[in-house]
């Protein structure tokens, strides 16, 4: 028997414990397993390991797509991390080849994906207030935000949520040092139904502006946060 005379049932449910690129590379054998590269079916869940993977053309994105989940778990993310102004020659030069990858990733899912349900980003140090509201005001089914380790994330997401999160259930923002106190408490007291997690998140040190003086237990603190 050939694999290609199994039914599409079939054929998705072995399809779906491929990586992306193994899904490619068998659709690109015969028509038949084109027709099972191309089935929503199939792309409900994805989950990217590096902002370079959101570039390539190994996958579907469309309205069938209920979970994103983007990680990056990697040194070069401390970098991300450091405000602008503090950055090195090299590393801004490292951060500009990939810091509107996510970005424009997630305006394509605004426009695509409107039955989103559930969204993690983590270690996305480049993406702003703006581009996680527009998420909210555009996939309004979203019933859970999960952002980790993306230090531009304000209060102002928090605001967006009460605003335009009506279906969220849970929210976790944890080690996104530019949350506050006051706007998790806030958040708490407008929308006590929502599940809300941040660990680590307000009273993490910010960098400060060039030419402050460091309290030292501070610096140390510091070191050992992102270490
Ligand atoms: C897919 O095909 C490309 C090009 O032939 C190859 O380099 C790559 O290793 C293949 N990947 C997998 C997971 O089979
Ligand atoms: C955190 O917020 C402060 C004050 O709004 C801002 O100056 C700083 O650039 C933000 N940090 C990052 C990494 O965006």
């Amino acid at each position: 028997m050939h694999l290609t005379s199994l039914n599409q049932e079939c054929l998705l449910h072995l399809f779906s414990f491929l990586d992306k690129d193994s899904r490619q590379n068998l659709s690109l054998t015969c028509k038949r397993l084109q027709v099972v590269f191309l089935d929503p079916q199939l792309w409900s869940l994805l989950n990217f390991f590096s902002p370079s993977e959101l570039a390539r053309n190994n996958f579907i994105l469309g309205p069938f797509l209920r979970y994103l989940n983007i990680y990056w778990h990697s040194s070069r993310v401390k970098v991300c991390n450091i405000e602008d102004y503090k950055k090195t020659m090299f590393q801004r030069d490292l951060c500009s080849k990939h810091a509107s990858l996510v970005s424009h990733f997630l305006e394509r899912v605004c426009h695509m994906c409107p039955n989103l349900l559930s969204l993690t980003l983590s270690g996305c140090g480049h993406i702003t207030d703006g581009d996680v509201i527009n998420v909210l005001c555009s996939c309004r089914r979203l019933q859970r935000l999960c952002l980790e380790n993306c230090c531009r994330v304000t209060d102002a997401v928090l605001q967006a949520v009460v605003t335009h999160g009506g279906r969220l259930q849970e929210v976790r923002l944890d080690f996104c040092r530019n949350v506050t106190h006051t706007g998790l408490q806030t958040f708490r007291e407008k929308r006590p139904a929502v599940r809300l997690v941040a660990e680590r998140s307000a009273g993490m040190i910010p960098d400060t502006l060039p030419g402050e003086k460091l309290h030292s237990r501070r610096a140390l603190q510091k070191v050992l946060i992102f270490s």
